[in-house]
């Protein structure tokens, strides 16, 4: 399943509370609404204000709670809303809503929905720099985090009040990955109770305590694949080297060095992982000898031995607890099929993924990429160049496909 169809049919109240950031609400709300979600919006008081009710009725086509004594159905407006509710997501949550929640309150509409939810609660703070910075605002976040609450943390950036700081609500964009995420968890995702481990970024190989051997891997094509399968309701581990991007999307990480250390962390969590991929540009040699004193400069040509690497994805690939899926990606500048069938082939893998780094906008670095999907069944697929979250998503789909032809097969068996 594409995670598009993660919010068919999902049910989401949204809970606008009063600021200005309401007005991306709609976006937000319509959005949901374009994905197939069953959306009911409330609105406190104060969030009637910037944006009114039948902005919200006409992107739903729903009646819009607005009071607790607005009788939607015999049990009360609160409980109706509670009980229709898989996700709640409060957006924006201001300071005065975070903390009545954090407090048990219920004096309006939003907030005793909130404290008769029976799944989960995504909030989205949205406020002036200076509030968001308050200890006791931040003790309020706290206290909601520590008690299940989820956040999507707001952003940087110029505020309504005209100052620059923390304080912008996420992009309603980022409010709805986190929305995919949290629903793709619970069941409507197809890599639902699949657990996927990712490596990504380049490893370093010391020389002495001041130089390696590395190369410009950014880490943007893992943590997009990060991103791409934590929405589809995966457990995503992303075993990330030096400097490499982390998704939006809250995914355990694990922060290694060099091959041999990104090989130790990847062995570690092998059994049961059911999806493995490969995306790290891992440096296939590294000094036979490491320095401890810095090596000093001389006239003189200095002459090094490398040793290889292990290759961590040949040992995932052929390891007792070998996941059920195993994909590896191969940056190359000949023939890329050509170069990348023959990994697939010698590594023991299941799906390729060939980028070609003679090609603009493709490989180290760049937001996009262009890839060729090769697979040991005949697989072929080309992905033109595109945002590398959009590549990432053609390579899960591939990912999915084998899922379901290995589970069929069990099946069958
Ligand atoms: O990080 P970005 O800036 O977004 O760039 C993305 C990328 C270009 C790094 C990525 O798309 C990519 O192609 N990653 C693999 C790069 C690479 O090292 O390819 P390779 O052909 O050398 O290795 C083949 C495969 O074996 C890779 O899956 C690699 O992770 C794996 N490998 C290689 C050597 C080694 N010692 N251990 C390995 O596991």
């Amino acid at each position: 399943m594409g995670e598009n169809r993660v919010l068919e049919g999902r049910r989401i109240v949204v809970g606008v509370s009063g600021g200005i950031a309401a007005y991306k609400v709609c976006a937000l709300v319509s959005r949901l609404v374009q994905d197939g979600a069953q959306v009911r919006v409330m609105m406190t008081p104060s969030g009637e204000r910037f944006v009114g009710p039948v902005t919200f009725r006409s992107l739903t086509g729903r009646p819009v709670a607005v009071d607790q004594w607005t009788d939607l159905h015999e049990t009360g407006a609160h409980i109706a809303l509670a009980q229709f509710a898989e996700l709640m997501v409060i957006a924006p949550a201001t300071s005065n809503t975070l903390a009545k929640l954090a407090n048990g309150l219920c004096d309006n509409l939003v907030t005793t929905t909130v404290a008769a939810a029976r799944g989960p609660v995504l909030l989205a703070p949205a406020m002036n720099d200076h509030m968001w910075t308050n200890p006791v605002l931040q003790a309020n976040v706290a206290r909601l985090q520590g008690l299940g609450y989820e956040f999507v943390m707001p952003g940087e950036g110029r505020l309504a009040c005209g100052e620059s700081g923390v304080g912008r609500m996420a992009e309603p964009n980022t409010i709805r990955e986190s929305i995919l995420r949290i629903l793709g968890a619970r069941g409507g995702g197809a890599l639902a109770g699949k657990r996927v481990t990712i490596t990504s970024g380049p490893t370093r190989e010391w020389l002495d305590p001041v130089r390696f051997i590395s190369n410009p891997s950014s880490g943007k094509m893992g943590a997009a694949l990060a991103q791409v399968a934590a929405s589809r309701g995966a457990e995503v581990l992303l075993i990330s080297g030096p400097g490499a991007a982390l998704p939006a999307a809250s995914v355990d990480t694990i922060a290694v060095e060099s091959a041999e250390e990104m090989l130790r962390a990847v062995e570690a969590h092998l059994p049961g992982t059911d999806v493995f991929i490969g995306a790290a540009a891992v440096a296939d040699y590294r000094p036979e000898e490491y320095a401890a004193q810095k090596r000093k400069k001389s006239a003189t040509p200095l002459e090094l031995r490398l040793q290889p690497t292990p290759d961590i994805l040949q040992s995932v690939a052929q390891s007792d607890s070998r996941p059920a899926v195993v994909v590896g990606f191969a940056a190359e500048t000949g023939d890329p099929e050509a170069e990348a069938r023959a990994k697939l082939e010698r590594k023991g893998l299941d799906l390729i993924v060939a980028n070609d780094l003679t090609q603009p906008g493709a490989g180290f670095c760049a937001d996009t990429n262009e890839a060729l999907i090769l697979g040991s069944r005949g697989q072929r697929e080309a992905v033109s160049c595109r945002p590398k979250l959009e590549v990432a998503k053609v390579v899960l789909d591939q990912v999915e496909k084998l899922l379901e032809e290995s589970s069929g097969g069990r099946e069958a068996g």
